[in-house]
């Protein structure tokens, strides 16, 4: 972390918010890194001008340099089962996530797991994310502690379930709180990490576990909430028979107090307007997970009714039910989304979305989603030279936003040159 790096790259930034984005562009920059922060970024001809030579950075271009991307939702025990064939939500659950969730309980294989996770993040361009874990304590515990290490800002807390689940992967008579208030004394706002309440669904927990997880918000600030909403028809009719006293399924968390400024809740895909007024009120975000929504045949999320004021969107992979680490495949099938529905979704939007958009969904616009002097030096460095046919296709581009619309409809594994976390190079090709 004492290090220092001088790089010269062509750089990208966003400004503005999801309404109305724009590109902050400079096809020659000099960007300063020095204690986990960037301290410094100029155009390479201001940095002339002080006097200072260019013959210090290392020169990248015409590799293009932007805030590293950030997950606002994904699983890490999910990782091996990705493309896993054939079944819509509930089953899926059953028959591939609670298992391999289970395999978890044992600590070794958690260990074992967690470096793996984290190398697929940073290999995918991603240096923060809001993570899923499960019910189990350590599970938490071992990631937020391989979080730290890296100097990761990472929001993450263990997954409450106390029904409609296996026997083994339920809480007990304490509904897992106290096991909460353990990790949040241990690791909330500890360096970047923040605990998140993660009550998987209303479907997973009775109301009394939504409300004692509502109840934490009160004792703990800055806490966040994170939990699924309104993905599935058959997930609807569970949740609709389980809480009749609930007007729809967002009430169900409002009246557990578990809707605010912090809140990310994957999918929201059926969402009345009445909902989506509840979301927005409260501030909080809907995280849009498109790979997972066409992998599970769970729907189209209309994009359009979700950016502000009517509510913040974000934009997550949701792995396992996801089906790319990558945030440039997520966005790619998101566009495909919105074409559906004859949305329009610009390259620029859709990349402030998962830089400057996801760190603002998740408050920590001040920190994390721009490379800026005083912002943590997290950064991907994409560049196109190994993969051949997106080469080409940018070689014709007719504009900025022209060449990253191809790259984020083309861009593979090959385009993520190195990932930069706190100033740190964890990936490199
Ligand atoms: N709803 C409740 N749990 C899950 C999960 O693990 N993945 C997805 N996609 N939806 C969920
Ligand atoms: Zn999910």
């Amino acid at each position: 972390m004492s290090k220092s790096t001088l790089l010269r790259t062509r750089l990208l930034n966003f400004d503005g918010d999801s309404t109305a984005p724009s590109l902050d562009y400079c096809d020659d920059a000099v960007v300063s890194m020095h204690n986990g922060e960037f301290t410094d970024v100029c155009s390479a001809a201001t940095f002339t001008r002080a006097g200072n030579n260019l013959d210090q950075c290392e020169d990248l271009r015409p590799a293009l340099l932007l805030p590293g991307f950030i997950d606002t939702h994904i699983h890490f025990p999910q990782m091996a089962i990705i493309a896993s064939f054939g079944e819509q939500l509930l089953h899926w659950l059953d028959r591939y996530a609670y298992p391999a969730e289970r395999a978890f309980a044992d600590r070794d294989h958690t260990e074992t797991a967690v470096g793996r996770f984290l190398d697929n993040l940073y290999a995918a361009g991603t240096t923060s994310a809001c993570v899923f874990t499960t019910v189990h304590e350590h599970t938490t515990d071992i990631l937020m502690q391989a979080a730290a290490d890296r100097h990761m800002a990472l929001i993450a807390g263990k997954v409450l379930m106390n029904r409609n689940a296996p026997h083994d992967l339920l809480d007990g008579a304490d509904m897992g709180i106290p096991a909460c208030e353990r990790l949040i004394r241990k690791w909330h706002q500890q360096g970047r990490l923040h605990y998140a309440v993660t009550p998987r669904f209303p479907v997973t927990s009775t109301p009394q576990q939504l409300n004692a997880a509502g109840e934490l918000l009160h004792h703990h600030e800055g806490l966040y909430v994170h939990s699924h909403l309104a993905e599935n028809h058959d997930e609807l009719a569970a949740v609709a028979e389980l809480y009749p006293e609930a007007a729809n399924y967002t009430d169900v968390y409002v009246r557990a107090g578990l809707v605010s400024a912090r809140s990310m809740f994957a999918h929201g895909i059926y969402l009345d307007d009445h909902e989506r007024a509840a979301i927005a009120d409260n501030g909080a975000s809907i995280a849009f997970c498109p790979t997972s929504n066409l992998f599970l045949g769970s729907g189209l999320l209309a994009i359009d009714k979700l950016t502000s004021p009517a509510g913040t969107l974000a934009v997550a992979t949701d792995i396992g039910a996801g089906t790319s680490y990558r945030l440039l495949a997520t966005l790619s099938e998101g566009y495909k989304v919105a074409q559906l529905q004859h949305i329009g979704w610009s390259a620029t939007q859709a990349l402030h979305a998962i830089t400057q958009g996801n760190a603002q969904a998740l408050g920590l616009d001040q920190c994390i989603g721009r490379i800026a002097p005083g912002y943590a030096a997290d950064c991907v460095m994409l560049d196109t030279h190994h993969n051949p046919v997106l080469h080409q296709r940018i070689g014709c581009a007719e504009s900025l936003e022209d060449e990253l619309f191809a790259m984020m409809m083309m861009g593979d594994e090959r385009i993520v040159a190195r990932t930069y976390v706190a100033g740190d190079a964890l990936f490199s090709r």
